[in-house]
């Protein structure tokens, strides 16, 4: 499916916020990309349009059986004003993956990137350049067909919208508290946790709201079977350095394969870190911690980059990890990836696609 991608103008551009106060998802540029999908024309409509509201039908099936997924990517502007996005043909894969999982019909991931990179292009403009920066893109897709039969719906839509964002958490990098979650799970095996569906968020709230309430800033999950192995912390992927080895849970059918997940195992190997994917227990942790060897643990997900851990409690036992300051690797792998991103840092690995 090559089809021409039409553009429809808006009278007015917006005023652009302030790039040293962005925070994270609250602004919105000007356009967005559309693309409609029904059973006799399959996806089609392609269209850049202004970004505003619009009509949707009480009964469409997203408000009442949740077919509904999403991505997160970032563009980049470098420092000679080059546009770069990062690895986005994993993330065009991963919204397939999601897809195929919720019986959303393929999407062609060919033509979708290039309606990114046409959408980052007319808005070029938004890309923020100050520290920590970047224009967030967040494709998604929903089912529309007004019907109330629990069936997958037969139309969808998909918008790709555009974010200036600064960093996840007010402060980049400051080390968070974290609370072992024993009651509520994030997913299940033969679920829907390793794809991208707003459900899996939905779930994740209660425990978020508690956590928060308690003075943590997220959860750390462990698995639902046995209440015992380290899954994923708040939205991101985890991982631990114990005794000069990385160790992150291994991908099981219900931990999101993220994209710097994938990035910080590449850059580890490269550099000759030792790491392991593995099934990890809390138990293991925190006896790691008696022994002295757990040297840093910190969150790795494409808003917030790399987000150390300053504190772990679990079962009513707190342990402060590396003083709650920053870790070596957490900062070189934030080092790393960030100036790649930003085209500071050479990409020995090709992850960064120039517009
Ligand atoms: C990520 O950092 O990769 C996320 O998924 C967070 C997003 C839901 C805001």
């Amino acid at each position: 499916m090559k089809q021409d991608i039409q553009f429809v103008r808006r009278d007015e551009l917006k005023t652009k916020p302030d790039p040293n106060s962005l925070g994270f998802g609250k602004y919105y540029s000007d356009y967005m990309f559309s693309m409609d999908y029904n059973v006799e024309n399959g996806w089609h409509d392609p269209k850049i349009v202004p970004y505003e509201p619009f009509m949707m039908e009480p009964a469409a099936m997203v408000f009442h059986y949740g077919q509904a997924i999403f991505e997160g990517l970032k563009a980049y502007k470098t420092g000679d004003g080059t546009i770069q996005l990062f690895r986005p043909e994993k993330n065009m894969k991963r919204l397939n993956d999601s897809c195929d999982r919720l019986c959303i019909p393929q999407i062609d991931e060919g033509f979708l990137l290039e309606a990114i990179k046409q959408l980052v292009i007319v808005e070029k403009d938004w890309i923020p350049q100050g520290e920590g920066t970047s224009l967030y893109i967040r494709p998604f897709i929903f089912s529309t067909e007004p019907y109330l039969g629990v069936r997958p719906s037969h139309q969808y839509k998909l918008l790709v919208i555009l974010s200036p964002s600064g960093a996840y958490y007010g402060d980049q990098l400051s080390p968070v508290k974290i609370y072992v979650e024993e009651q509520y799970v994030r997913a299940v095996l033969g679920g829907v946790g390793h794809v991208k569906t707003a459900g899996n968020y939905a779930a994740s709230m209660k425990a978020q709201e508690i956590a928060e309430e308690n003075g943590y800033a997220q959860i750390l999950w462990l698995d639902a079977k046995e209440n015992k192995y380290v899954e994923e912390v708040g939205s991101m992927n985890i991982f631990f350095k114990i005794n000069g080895e990385l160790v992150t849970p291994q991908l099981n059918g219900s931990i999101l394969p993220g994209v710097t997940r994938d990035s910080v195992i590449q850059l580890l190997q490269y550099w000759n870190v030792p790491v392991r994917e593995t099934r990890v227990s809390i138990e293991e942790i925190f006896a790691a911690h008696e022994r002295g060897e757990l040297e840093e643990v910190f969150g790795a997900g494409t808003a917030a980059v790399i987000s150390p851990v300053g504190e772990l409690t679990w079962n009513g036992h707190s342990i402060v990890i590396n003083d709650k300051q920053i870790g070596e690797v957490s900062q070189r792998l934030y080092d790393a990836i960030t100036g790649i991103q930003l085209g500071s840092l050479e990409d020995p690995f090709g992850w960064t696609l120039k517009i």
